[in-house]
């Protein structure tokens, strides 16, 4: 059954009909994180990790609660009818939260994540049509389309999961970078590190990032916490690298995430010289 459910997803990411999904949802809703105010809310940066997964606890948890109170029967209609309009409403700011991630991905993962959001809306689509059905006293109805829009919830759940854990959407995409245990050369001279100007560097077998901050040498990993993009290549805007690949903004001073769709702190290296030469090594967590 795994194995079937890890093709048909795949399937589903090698659908260019889903294209046209995304296409409507960046044109509607992809102008909203142009803020990065917004962007940065909705992704989770002020968080340290993406805001959606927690979200996501909501509507789930208060339709799942609705629809067993449903079958619990008459005396527990109010507590299954507020359950059931929590969760609609906590929909808005969870979808809201996927798309902000959503919105920097391309190819299988941007197609998956087209039909995470479209099982979604349906789901809610249908618990809106059930909360009509209840209030016109229909509730066998009513109960109906709310089961129909939990087994889309099950399934756009599925497709979420894949997103993250086997496509590695929303990941810190340096998770798995050893530490550089002790002080390794990065045979660049000192002098060699411009200001304004990244550049990347070899640490053994580690890349590393290396520029100027405040007059002194900084050393960040390499690859961004986001999607793997290369700082290196990226550029320096206001005391911060910019990646290359989607904009994020890491505070050259310490790491942190000035600006989505990264939500994870840049790792930082300790920087020494040795004569003349970058040295680096991992730094302790402060
Ligand atoms: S890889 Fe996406 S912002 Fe860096």
């Amino acid at each position: 059954m795994a194995v079937a459910l890890h093709r048909l997803t795949e399937w589903i990411g090698q659908r260019p009909a889903l294209d046209k999904v995304g296409d409507g949802l960046m044109w509607v809703l992809g102008p909203t994180f142009n803020s990065r105010l917004v962007k940065n809310a909705a992704n989770g940066t002020w968080l340290g990790h993406p805001l959606h997964p927690l979200l996501v606890t909501l509507p789930i948890g208060t339709w799942v609660g609705s629809g067993l109170l449903d079958l619990l029967g008459e005396d527990n209609e109010q507590a299954a009818d507020t359950l059931l309009a929590t969760g609609v409403i906590s929909a808005l700011p969870t979808a809201m939260a996927g798309l902000a991630q959503w919105v920097d991905t391309y190819g299988p993962p941007r197609r998956v994540g087209a039909a995470h959001a479209l099982a979604n809306n349906v789901a809610v689509v249908l618990q809106l049509a059930s909360m009509v059905a209840r209030r016109r006293g229909r509730r066998g109805l009513g109960k109906g389309l709310s089961l129909g829009a939990l087994g889309l919830v099950a399934g756009a759940g599925y497709l979420g999961g894949h997103l993250s854990y086997v496509l590695g959407v929303g990941i810190d995409h340096t998770a798995f970078h050893d530490p550089v245990e002790d002080w390794t050369s990065t045979e660049v001279a000192a002098t060699a590190v411009e200001d304004g100007v990244p550049m990347t560097a070899q640490a053994g077998d580690r890349e590393v990032l290396l520029a100027r901050h405040g007059g002194e040498v900084v050393a960040y990993d390499a690859h961004c916490t986001h999607a793997g993009g290369p700082l290196g290549d990226g550029t320096i805007v206001d005391g911060c690298v910019r990646c290359p690949w989607h904009g994020s903004m890491f505070s050259l001073a310490d790491g942190s995430v000035v600006e989505a769709p990264a939500t994870t702190p840049q790792p930082r290296y300790d920087v020494r010289l040795s004569g003349g030469i970058v040295e680096v090594r991992s730094s302790s967590p402060a």
